[in-house]
């Protein structure tokens, strides 16, 4: 089951099997309670890690002390890799935002697995990918309106934990609204007063850390 889920994620996508099943022999596993800290913006880097179970958010924090996230990364899902590229301080602080099992893989175990072409492709491939997601939120953070981004963030929620149930798409994200709001770059009070606004046209049904999207099209509008 662990192996499945792993062999999602970029690193491990372009091995076979045997290598792939090798891989996951040397990487450690770490048991994570909700909110427990993996590593704090700024520590030293030294592994990488890609989740089996639950999510991690990635955020960081401003000298006034405000929280803006990068990402929420779930199943599946690599993070921790580029202070292992670029040797330099984390640039973010990860923390479980559900408890979960993430599995970790040294520099060293790390590194020689570059010499393999088509690893290397993949993981730029998936750097790539999430350059493209960067530039598309910090052109949101300009040119749309909040509303709008919280539309797209919840439909970007809903495509990678979405469950489809009888009356819409479950989105259980685990994240409060305060995380919802650091996650789109806005205040709690204006992201409460969009998904209130949302509820009230039945787009959406609030739920404690979920939400049930009833009407996709209609956020997609929005979200555009
Ligand atoms: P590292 O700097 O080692 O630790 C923090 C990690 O957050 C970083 O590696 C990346 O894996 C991840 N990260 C940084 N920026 C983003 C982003 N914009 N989107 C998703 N993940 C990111």
């Amino acid at each position: 089951m662990a192996e499945e889920v792993l062999r999602r994620a970029p690193l491990l996508a372009a091995l076979d099997e045997d290598s792939a099943r090798a891989l996951v022999a040397r990487m450690r596993p770490v048991e994570l309670a909700r909110g427990e800290r993996l590593f704090h913006e700024g520590d030293p880097g030294d592994a990488l890690y890609v989740i089996e179970t639950g999510k991690i958010k990635l955020g960081r924090r401003a000298a006034d002390g405000r929280e803006n996230l990068l990402a929420i990364l779930g199943p599946g899902e690599m993070f921790g890799e580029l202070s292992l590229f670029d040797p330099g301080p984390r640039v973010a602080t990860a923390v479980a935002v559900s408890a979960g099992r993430v599995h970790s893989l040294t520099r060293d175990d790390f590194v020689p697995l570059l010499d393999q072409p088509r690893v290397a492709l993949s993981l730029l491939a998936a750097l790539g990918r999430r350059l493209r997601r960067t530039n598309e939120a910090l052109a949101d953070l300009v040119f749309s309106d909040v509303p709008g981004r919280v539309a797209k963030a919840l439909l970007d929620l809903a495509r990678r934990f979405g469950r489809q149930t009888d009356d819409g798409v479950l989105v259980a994200h685990d994240l409060t609204q305060e995380e919802l709001a650091q996650l789109v770059g806005a205040s709690r009070e204006t992201v409460n007063k969009a998904l209130a606004d949302f509820a009230g046209r039945g787009w959406l049904r609030l739920e404690a850390r979920a939400v049930t999207i009833l009407d996709v099209e209609r956020l997609r509008r929005r979200a555009r």
